[in-house]
């Protein structure tokens, strides 16, 4: 494709922080930890993940994490339906009434596996999103990074169609998050998930505490 990359826009009063990183590298651990922290600070949080953040999205989730096998196209509109949905009926509605968003996995997360594991082009997919979301980014994403052949033991259960798509996928997924962070700029705050998690959730507190303070919610005191 040729032409530019939709214009992503901010226009609501809220946060939105999204944390991403391969599987097993413990999102959901330091997500939940955040937003008790923010809780405890009388600040209003609303949690919530892809794919599966709306009923729609769980039906969406169920068919394509263990459903029956789906091209890497269909996979994505899959990915960008559910996030279509949840921006619109969750994510939106929540910023624009003040709230902090934290998502587990977003956009990046299409951009990542489908654009660069399933090779479908990481602009094409991104550029799939932004239409999804009306532009739609991120104020932080916290990219959990850790070498997946740890990650993925940590995972317990039968795998997913996702999980079970080899190391060299996940590999090339991890390669994509790092290179997009590294040229993403200020939205990304990249940790080393093979720290304690007690550090980890340090750093992402303290980051936290900067953005509220620029972007003028009321202060949530030191971390
Ligand atoms: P996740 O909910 O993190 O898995 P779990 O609850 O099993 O830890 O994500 C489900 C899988 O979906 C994960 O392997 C990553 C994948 N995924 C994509 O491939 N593209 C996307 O856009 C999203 C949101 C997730």
């Amino acid at each position: 494709m040729t032409d530019a990359l939709p214009v992503p826009r901010r226009d609501h009063r809220g946060v939105f922080v999204s944390f991403e990183g391969g599987d097993g590298v413990g999102k959901s651990t330091q997500l939940s930890l955040l937003a008790e922290w923010l809780e405890q600070r009388g600040v209003e949080v609303v949690r919530t993940r892809e794919p599966g953040g709306t009923t729609l999205g769980q039906a969406l989730r169920d068919a394509v994490l263990h459903g029956e096998d789906v091209s890497p196209r269909t996979e994505a509109l899959l990915y960008a339906t559910d996030r279509a949905h949840h921006v619109a009926s969750v994510v939106r509605p929540a910023l624009e009434r003040g709230a902090v968003v934290l998502t587990d996995r977003y956009l990046d997360s299409s951009v990542a596996y489908q654009g660069d594991g399933r090779a479908l082009g990481t602009e094409e997919v991104e550029r799939l999103s932004l239409w999804a979301t009306e532009g739609l980014l991120p104020d932080l994403t916290v990219l959990l990074d850790l070498d997946p052949d740890v990650g993925l033991t940590r995972l317990s259960g039968a795998p997913d169609r996702l999980e079970r798509a080899g190391a060299e996928f996940h590999r090339r997924t991890r390669r994509a998050y790092l290179d997009r962070a590294a040229a993403g700029g200020t939205r990304w705050l990249v940790l080393d998930a093979a720290r304690p998690r007690e550090e980890v959730q340090a750093a992402v507190r303290e980051r936290v505490a900067v953005l509220l303070e620029q972007l003028g919610v009321p202060a949530v005191g030191s971390p």
